[in-house]
């Protein structure tokens, strides 16, 4: 049995060099399209494979007995064998390099192909992604070994092939050496999850080609092609086709391969001009696109073609909860249209090289990328003891380790090598998460020397020692470092390069609260060159759907498996099937290209300034304005924009005069003007509101006849009846129980003192301290309750004290009601919390309505959820929804669906019949068909009951979200941390 895969000094057995990706065809026409499918040098090998599953590698037989089937590229996991496993830092298996445990399974597969073998031709065999590593057999002969998950694994397999029908048996194992270099935060999958196909290639060939662009004055450029070739006698003709299609030039290789291209199109991600060069030789045709541009940093800031660009990043990973790591370009064109139409123009390929094709399609529509070698490592942090090494140590056992070196270099050159001529590639990463130390200085001096026309970044740089060398890094890169830490870097100048944060604000669950934040510090510095939120998208398992119709998707621990990381991976911007969260919407606009300044002026004029680095204002978008008058529009129109050039502004007249009296808004929306191919015109990029006036906004209500009240009191209530109503207030609660009004009761159960919520994933370490402090199971308690009649009206004191089971008070309160005698109750509380108590995730009352009554019309921040630090993809206006649609349905439930600042908010039946709660100062409202109890108790959406009341709450203020599930904490200015306040609401029955 061969057992390569545990040696460290055989990570590749007969595999081909690794050259830049390119695809050969037998005519031009078909290379300058590039579909490589229709390549008639092509021969696929996807489709259904026999396969056979053993869960021991070493106690396999002999003879496999190709029991089964299973397509090629998926991986076994969504097929039927093995099982899901997600872990995030541990490793999946003991930390013993190179040894893998003996229970290594393995996945063995068969096919069989025609071949037309032709003399003077090689055949290539190609694997884009197994996941871990392949013995590969060909005829039954062994034929090779590659062990990289996510880079390229080429195999001359000419001498054994013959023409005709051949066979190819890979045994896939799921856990190599290389595993140890693959502890990526993600569900552990196994198998051949890219492409498979054969490559025929003359044997006089070109067998890399190399090219490198520059700009050599303001309106010219330089193209520098390096081929190499298998045979000197061979000299190609090369052709640069110019992005509109038309040749540029013509020229035989031995005339020169430095092109020189007078006013070029730059390629930008703005603005993704490409060129085309063709090289042909008798035997075949390769086309590579080009893109013209020219990266650099100059005085610590990040430069592309001489301007400074910022990178409104994503963190990618091969990810899909049906398909698992087999992703096709379809489904990546699917992600890359989510990403455009939320103004993303970068993405860092976390962790590892994604399949060759993307960095091509990101050329094509225009993406950023980090191009991430196949790298992490920092399970080692796990590891008991180590004696006295402290964290930076830990972190780097790998890479300091003689072990890993050529591993880790092998890695880093296979994906500089594959993907160099991308021009959307502006940063090579070393890997993440794999502490620092000599394999990584080696590994950047060496992408340094063989590409110094790119940047170099890697993460854990952070844990270079007192002895390491990192300059070979060209950005200072940081992950979720606080605003402070930020700050200091550029205040204190504490380093000179430019500062990216290849990952922030950390998207999971209900957030993050605090893009506005970290924007604010990227638009000040000229050195910030922007972050990567971690990260796009939810990764789960699709589990089939749930009785009500909904997806079942599993997280961490659904599948059975022992150690894992529960929920962890559940924190992107959209959810598994690419929908955004609400947290994508509020980055979206918190990024937008536009963005307006209200300026003193006559009429109403505003600053517009062009956030783009490339494009002018007028070239990409126009706007649509509204002015809203107390919630509703008053006028409305279209304004083309001005030829505002990057980064510059233009003062714009808006033809709107503000009415009087009342909240008058200005809301400006950017459109764009022309079609993208992800891109329809017409799209919304993104909006800013501006306060023409501000007051609060009141509901429409009847005037109520006056009339008389009486007050009755029993040991635990007071009873309160008018002409139309009959409300039970609780001396023992402090709040009303019952009201009835018209015949109909409006609560469905007693009123709440609340100041819980369902802890979102962003208060994990913070929800400790909550409970610790007993607020999810605190008593009310009231004392001294009195009632007087006093001027028609019947007026209400009383005392409340919240505190838990065995600790001290939380917050008291001093609660004195007025209910008039039309039935509105006015309520006014002084609220005292307790110094030594964390921050409140909320303060406010809750009402159960009856079931029915559950369409609301709200004046706040909507129509979706809104939170002190994440309204930026809100805005304030008057709308309507039910509580089954403002229920924002996470696949972990928790806080969601409230609504920031509001002035009202109505809730009732069909026919009108419900309660309206408004307060004096902008409030926070909820309203759900689930209790915070149920969503605090439940681990997965679809298993969910609604209540059998709607619940509304309304609060004076419910603590921002942050983004601490893996951020900072909170901001100190987004907490419910204040020791006094007063909140006021007034609720009145409606209908
Ligand atoms: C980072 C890591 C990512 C992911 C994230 C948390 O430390 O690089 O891969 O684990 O944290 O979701
Ligand atoms: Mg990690």
């Amino acid at each position: 049995m061969l057992d390569y895969h545990e040696n460290p000094e055989t990570l590749h057995v007969n595999t081909l060099p690794t050259r830049a990706y390119c695809i050969p065809y037998h005519d031009w026409q078909s290379a300058v399209r590039g579909e490589r499918g229709a390549s008639q040098r092509m021969l696929y090998l996807g489709g259904l494979w026999d396969f056979a599953y053993y869960p021991s590698y070493a106690a396999m037989p002999d003879t496999v007995e190709y029991a089964g089937s299973i397509p090629v590229p998926s991986v076994w996991q969504t097929q039927g064998y093995d099982r899901h496993q997600y872990t995030n830092v541990r490793y999946p298996f003991p930390y013993d390099p190179p040894f893998l445990p003996a229970e290594n399974p393995v996945g063995a597969y068969r096919r069989t192909f025609t071949l037309r073998k032709r003399d003077g031709f090689l055949y290539q065999l190609h694997f884009e992604g197994v996941d871990s590593c392949l013995y590969l057999y060909v005829n039954g002969a062994f034929a090779g070994f590659s062990q990289v998950s996510h880079s390229t694994s080429a195999f001359d397999i000419t001498d054994w092939v013959s023409d005709g029908e051949n066979t190819l048996e890979v045994r896939v194992l799921k856990w190599c050496f290389g595993s140890y270099l693959e502890d990526q935060d993600k569900f552990r999958m196994s198998g051949i999850f890219r492409d498979v196909y054969i490559l025929e290639r003359p044997e006089a060939h070109v067998e890399n080609v190399r090219i490198r662009t520059a700009l050599t004055g303001t309106a010219a450029a330089e193209i520098a092609v390096t081929l190499n070739v298998t045979d000197e006698r061979l000299d190609p003709t090369l052709t640069l086709i110019a992005p509109d299609g038309s040749r540029l030039m013509k020229r035989k290789a031995s005339d020169g391969t430095v092109l020189q291209v007078g006013d070029p199109m730059l390629w930008t991600a703005e603005t993704p001009a490409l060129y085309t060069l063709v090289i042909q030789t008798d035997a075949e045709v390769i086309a590579q696109r080009i893109g013209i541009r020219e990266v650099r940093v100059e005085n610590g800031v990040v430069l592309l073609n001489g301007k400074p660009v910022k990178f409104r990043g994503v963190n990618r990973h091969d990810s899909d909860p049906v398909t698992g790591y087999a992703i096709s370009p379809e489904q990546l064109v699917r992600d890359l249209r989510v990403m455009k139409r939320h103004n993303i123009n970068a993405i860092r390929t976390s962790h590892y090289p994604n399949a060759p094709w993307m960095p091509e399609l990101c050329d094509r529509y225009g993406f950023y990328l980090i191009s991430e070698s196949d790298i992490e490592a920092h399970g080692t942090v796990m590891l008991y003891g180590c004696g006295d090494m402290n964290l930076k140590q830990k972190f780097s056992i790998v890479p300091r380790s003689p072990m890993f070196q050529e591993a880790i270099l092998d890695r880093v050159q296979r994906n500089v090598l594959r993907d160099e001529n991308r021009p959307c590639i502006l940063l090579w990463s070393l890997g993440n998460e794999a502490g620092f130390g000599p394999a990584f200085e080696k590994a950047g001096r060496w992408v340094k020397d063989y590409d110094p026309t790119r940047l170099c970044h890697y993460e854990g740089m952070f844990y270079a020692q007192e002895d390491s060398d990192t300059s070979m890094l060209d950005v200072v890169s940081r992950m979720y470092p606080s605003l402070r830490e930020i700050t200091a870097y550029f205040e204190e100048k504490q380093d000179s390069r430019p500062l990216v944060l290849c990952e922030y604000i950390h998207a999971m669950g209900n957030g993050p609260g605090d893009a506005q934040e970290y924007q604010k510090l990227i638009d000040r510095y000229p050195g910030f060159c922007g972050g990567f939120v971690w990260e796009f998208c939810d990764h789960a398992v699709d589990a089939g759907g749930s009785a009500e119709g909904k997806r079942k998707y599993h997280y961490g621990g659904d599948s059975g498996e022992t150690l894992h990381d529960g929920n962890f991976c559940v924190d992107g911007l959209t959810y598994p099937n690419r929908r955004p969260h609400t947290g994508f919407l509020e980055y979206k606009n918190v990024v937008r290209p536009l963005r307006a300044r209200l300026i003193p002026a006559d009429g109403v004029t505003v600053e517009l300034s062009n956030r783009m680095d490339f494009l002018y204002a007028d070239e990409y978008a126009d706007l649509r304005y509204e002015l809203v008058h107390n919630g509703r529009i008053a006028a409305e129109g279209k304004l083309a924009l001005a030829h505002i050039p990057p980064h510059g502004s233009a003062e714009v007249r808006i033809p709107v005069v503000a009415p009087d009296g009342g909240a008058v808004l200005l809301n400006l929306f950017y459109r764009t003007v022309s079609e993208h191919p992800l891109v329809p015109a017409g799209h919304e990029l993104g909006f800013d509101q501006l306060t023409l006036r501000e007051a609060r906004v009141a509901p429409e209500l009847p005037e109520r006849q006056a009339g008389t009240l009486i007050l009755e009191e029993t040991e635990t209530q007071f009873l309160i009846q008018g002409e139309r109503f009959a409300y039970r207030f609780s001396k023992l609660s402090g709040l009303f129980e019952g009201m009835v009004f018209d015949g109909r009761e409006r609560l469905s159960a007693p009123m709440e003192y609340n100041i819980w919520r369902a802890p979102a994933d962003n208060d994990r370490y913070i929800r400790p301290e909550w409970e610790g402090a007993g607020f999810h199971e605190a008593q009310t308690r009231a004392n001294g309750a009195s009632a007087v009649l006093k001027s028609g009206a019947v007026i209400i004191a009383v005392h409340v004290v919240l505190a838990a089971v065995y600790r001290q008070w939380i917050v008291k309160i001093g609660a004195e009601f007025t209910v008039d005698p039309g039935g509105a109750i006015a309520m006014r509380l002084t609220v005292e919390k307790n110094a030594d108590m964390p921050f409140l995730p909320r303060f406010g009352v809750r009402l159960f309505l009856p079931k029915d009554c559950c369409r609301a019309a709200y004046y706040g921040f909507g129509p979706t959820e809104s939170y002190a630090d994440k309204r930026h993809g809100t805005r304030l206006g008057l709308f309507h929804t039910t509580a089954a649609e403002n229920h924002e349905d996470y696949i972990k439930p928790q806080e969601n669906g409230s609504h920031h600042g509001c002035d009202f908010v109505t809730v009732t039946e069909a026919r009108g019949a419900g309660l309206c709660v408004r307060s004096d100062t902008p409030f926070s409202m909820n309203l759900s068909p689930y209790t915070q109890e149920e969503l605090t108790a439940k681990p997965h959406n679809y298993e969910l009951v609604q209540s059998e009341h709607t619940v509304l709450c309304a609060d004076y203020w419910q603590s921002g979200l942050g983004s601490n599930s893996c951020g900072p904490e909170l901001l100190p200015g987004y907490r419910l941390s204040e020791t006094r306040f007063a909140f006021s609401l007034r609720i009145d029955p409606t209908g």
